[in-house]
């Protein structure tokens, strides 16, 4: 956009949910991991007064006139208002790689590259609690009800153990577990699938609680065999999750679609993975399987597929071809 140096860049990975969405919301534990393929980028430049330009949608923003509800205007506001600063005179360049309404965190992604440009360029930094609490304020106003999932992965950047509430637990992978993160190309806003999951909550708490405790022990199991390298039983316990979610009504055709063909191709399992409806699914691998399932996905009419690796401990953006943490 500009040809001079920015004064500062901030920049964060999208995530994925391996197990427990949605029942996270209602205080049983989820993991979730960064996914460093996919970034959000925010470069700082002069300006006459303080103004955020979102650069794929061509959208120019003035924060002294921005709604009280306007995302990106909500991050510069809180960022200045926890430094004690007045929006400053900058410009705020914000991209991202990360599909919007995919599950993959591109809304606490955009948020906290947009904080880390801001703190940069004013030479501060906030610890990495304090980052995700900003960031969960502008979470909420993508959809009501956020557990706070996907701002605690996005800026702590590790693998993490979630409960709502709690302070997250990084955690370590025993052995390397290949996966692959498909994209339906159907975009679903998160709010949409977690307002409906609400609503049958309401209608039938019982059922609904007793799919929510399925969902907690089967994801307290899958630490387990993360930490201990048992790539098979988690895989058992990716497919257990995905008829746990379908039940509560967040699958969909396209989504069951590429679960079965990364299943018929030979993963560990699979699963939708984020709030569903659409968005991406995960596929669990073993290394001689990841081009047949990649090919199977693709052909099942997969958008996009990527790699994922967690537990290779090289959680660092440089490495962003393979490379979950
Ligand atoms: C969204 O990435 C995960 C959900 O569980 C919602 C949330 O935790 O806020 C569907």
């Amino acid at each position: 956009m500009t040809a001079a140096a920015p004064l500062a860049v901030g920049t964060a990975p999208g995530k994925f949910i391996l197990c427990g969405e949605h029942a996270v919301v209602y205080g049983r534990p989820a993991i979730a991991a960064p996914l460093f393929q996919v970034q959000a980028r925010a470069a700082v430049y002069p300006d006459r007064e303080c103004v955020v330009a979102a650069v794929d949608i061509q959208r120019r923003l003035r924060v002294a006139a921005a709604p009280d509800d306007e995302p990106l205007a909500t991050i510069v506001r809180l960022v200045c208002a926890e430094l004690g600063q007045p929006p400053p005179p900058w410009r705020i360049d914000v991209s991202s790689e990360i599909p919007i309404a995919s599950g993959l965190g591109s809304g606490a992604a955009v948020a906290t590259a947009t904080a880390r440009g801001l703190l940069a360029a004013f030479g501060v930094e906030l610890p990495a609690e304090r980052l995700s609490a900003l960031v969960y304020e502008v979470e909420k106003l993508h959809h009501g009800t956020p557990s706070g999932i996907d701002n605690t992965v996005v800026v702590y950047g590790q693998p993490v153990w979630f409960v709502r509430g709690a302070p997250p637990q990084p955690f370590a992978a025993g052995a390397p577990l290949h996966l692959l993160v498909a994209d339906t190309g159907v975009a679903s806003p998160t709010r949409l699938a977690v307002g409906d999951v609400r609503r049958g909550w309401e209608a039938d708490p019982g059922r609904y609680e007793a799919l929510f405790d399925g969902v907690g022990a089967l994801v307290t199991q899958a630490r387990a065999c993360i930490e201990s390298g048992d790539a098979p039983a988690l895989g058992a316990l990716l497919n257990e999750n995905q008829s746990l979610l379908a039940e509560m009504g967040v699958s969909s055709p396209e989504l069951d679609h590429l679960v079965a063909a990364a299943r018929q191709a030979g993963c560990l399992g699979a699963k939708l993975s984020g709030g569903g409806r659409g968005g991406n699914m995960i596929a669990l691998v073993t290394p001689d399987k990841v081009e047949v399932v990649r090919a199977a996905l693709q052909a099942a009419g997969a958008k996009k597929v990527m790699r994922a690796t967690l537990g290779r401990n090289t959680n660092r953006p440089s490495h962003r071809e393979d490379d979950a943490g």
